[in-house]
């Protein structure tokens, strides 16, 4: 909990790694982490925290919580009123989801081929997971890691998305349509390297989530607000923000919504 005695995008991060560092097994911490969003989805004010990274293929809109290199990620995500995402392949890349605003629902598929005709899929779905305010769901393995998201409503949808995964290589990022039966892979560039990049910049002696709780935090911010003026706060907030800017600008990847803001944080792959 914070000073402010409200729980904080900071201490779900410092949760999450914690839960990350035991020997449990992946489905033990995926449920414990879960709780946890369950538990910060409670909070309205949650955007305040976030940088707007843009829309995916995935999503109508994707907000960046928190990012802890290599590959753990808190964003939000979007979904425009009557927006159906692709139906799209996780592989072994999992996340945890947290319903926030509206209710997506996540339609599950399983591949009952075995990928061996190039371009063909066979599909079924197996399941389909409502998510209202606070209620979680994670992404099974393969072949079930299959899924879409759908707002069938006249409401934004979004929902806090939580992996500590490595991504996708591209070429193995599928699409599919279900009825036709086909599957191609994503067109997405190459990843790009930020090594060392996260989000909250990573400040001496400050931490952008303080803010909300203190006035040195709220000086910093305002400090930040004015990262033009030189100095290692400014440097360091114009280094963040060129990580930050070239998230921009790219489609996404088949998975949800996020997977394209880790996989320009990862390492580049041959
Ligand atoms: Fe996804």
């Amino acid at each position: 909990m914070s000073r402010s005695g409200k729980y904080t995008v900071a201490g779900f991060m410092q949760d999450a790694k914690r839960i990350l560092e035991t020997d449990l097994p992946l489905a033990e911490k995926q449920a414990e982490i879960a709780d946890r969003m369950s538990l910060l989805s409670q909070r309205d004010d949650l955007t305040r925290f976030a940088i707007p990274i843009g829309p995916a293929d995935g999503s109508t809109q994707n907000f960046l919580l928190g990012f802890e290199p290599p590959f753990t990620l808190l964003g939000l995500s979007q979904f425009d009123p009557h927006y159906l995402s692709p139906v799209h392949e996780h592989g072994d890349f999992w996340v945890i989801a947290c319903g926030w605003r509206g209710v997506d629902r996540w339609d599950m598929y399983e591949r009952k081929d075995d990928g061996s005709i190039a371009g063909y899929a066979d599909l079924e779905l197996v399941d389909q997971i409502f998510l209202p305010r606070g209620r979680t769901t994670w992404m099974p393995p393969p072949p079930r890691s299959i899924h879409s998201h759908n707002n069938e409503t006249g409401a934004l949808n979004c929902e806090l998305i939580f992996t500590a995964a490595e991504p996708m290589k591209v070429e193995d990022r599928l699409y599919y349509d279900v009825e036709e039966k086909t599957c191609w892979p994503s067109l997405f560039p190459p990843a790009t390297i930020f090594p060392g990049t996260r989000w909250p910049p990573d400040l001496p002696g400050h931490h952008l989530h303080a803010a909300e709780t203190c006035d040195h935090g709220r000086a910093d911010a305002a400090r930040l607000e004015s990262a033009d003026a030189p100095g290692p706060l400014g440097r360091a907030l114009v280094s963040a923000r060129a990580g930050v800017d070239a998230l921009f600008g790219r489609s996404n990847c088949p998975s949800c919504n996020l997977i394209d803001s880790i996989a320009r944080l990862a390492p580049a792959r041959g």
